[in-house]
């Protein structure tokens, strides 16, 4: 059982109030190539001579490391594995993000809150809760890059990369994720609110071409925010 629960009395922190950085979330189903990207993208944007952070959620702080035994044995509820995505968030905000985001640097985060409304979602919790949860208590990205991907070529990669899917990569439980990150997206974009910018990115382009187009948006927020300071 998880004792700890997450804090929930910062609305302030959505606001991203006074962080010179610029937030970036990779997002998409597994195998769509987030972590190739992420990669790639934090060496581009050293090379450029941009301070950058490269980091990832679930972290490998204590929270993530109860939430990878969960994964790889006996799961736990899907209400205590979401109660531990919270406190790693939490964990990750205070201790990397924010801290990163305060000194100006580019954070690249390779998934974020989307995807615990979309996983959790897909395991039968409700996504729309689960979104306001996080708006509560985490700092919203500038950007979200959405990886596209049809769930059953998504699969095929995986299978042939590791030749085993663990219990995340079912074909139907990847197309539920599937499902919900494009309505999640979709509210994010139409719900009036300001909301994080979101690009979506065709996963089957190659990997020169998914680089390039994820660049170009980062430089051009990048110029657009030095010009208005
Ligand atoms: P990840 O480390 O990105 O996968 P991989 O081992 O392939 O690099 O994430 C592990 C799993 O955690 C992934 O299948 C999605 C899941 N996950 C959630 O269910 N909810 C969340 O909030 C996050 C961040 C990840």
């Amino acid at each position: 059982m998880v004792q700890n629960q997450p804090d929930g009395n910062d609305p302030e922190r959505v606001q991203r109030k006074g962080y010179p950085g610029l937030f970036i979330v990779l997002e998409g189903i597994d195998g769509a190539g987030k972590t190739t990207l992420a990669e790639r993208l934090s060496q581009r944007l050293h090379e450029l001579g941009q301070d950058t952070l490269l980091t990832f959620e679930p972290t490998q702080g204590r929270w993530g490391k109860r939430l990878r035994e969960s994964f790889t044995g006996t799961r736990l509820s899907p209400e205590e594995e979401l109660n531990l995505f919270l406190l790693d968030r939490q964990e990750h905000l205070d201790k990397e993000i924010i801290p990163a985001l305060q000194q100006g640097n580019v954070v690249l985060c390779d998934r974020y809150y989307y995807s615990t409304a979309a996983y959790q979602g897909a395991i039968g919790l409700d996504p729309d809760k689960i979104m306001k949860q996080n708006r509560k208590i985490a700092v919203r990205p500038d950007i979200v890059i959405f990886l596209q991907i049809d769930p059953e070529q998504a699969l095929k990669r995986i299978i042939k990369g590791r030749k085993k899917a663990n219990s995340f990569e079912k074909l139907d439980y990847l197309q539920r994720v599937a499902e919900l990150y494009e309505r999640i997206l979709h509210e994010e974009e139409n719900s009036g609110r300001n909301g994080a910018r979101i690009i979506r990115i065709d996963a089957s382009l190659p990997q020169e071409e998914i680089l390039s187009m994820a660049l170009k948006t980062i430089l051009c927020h990048l110029n657009t925010a030095r010009h208005q300071s």
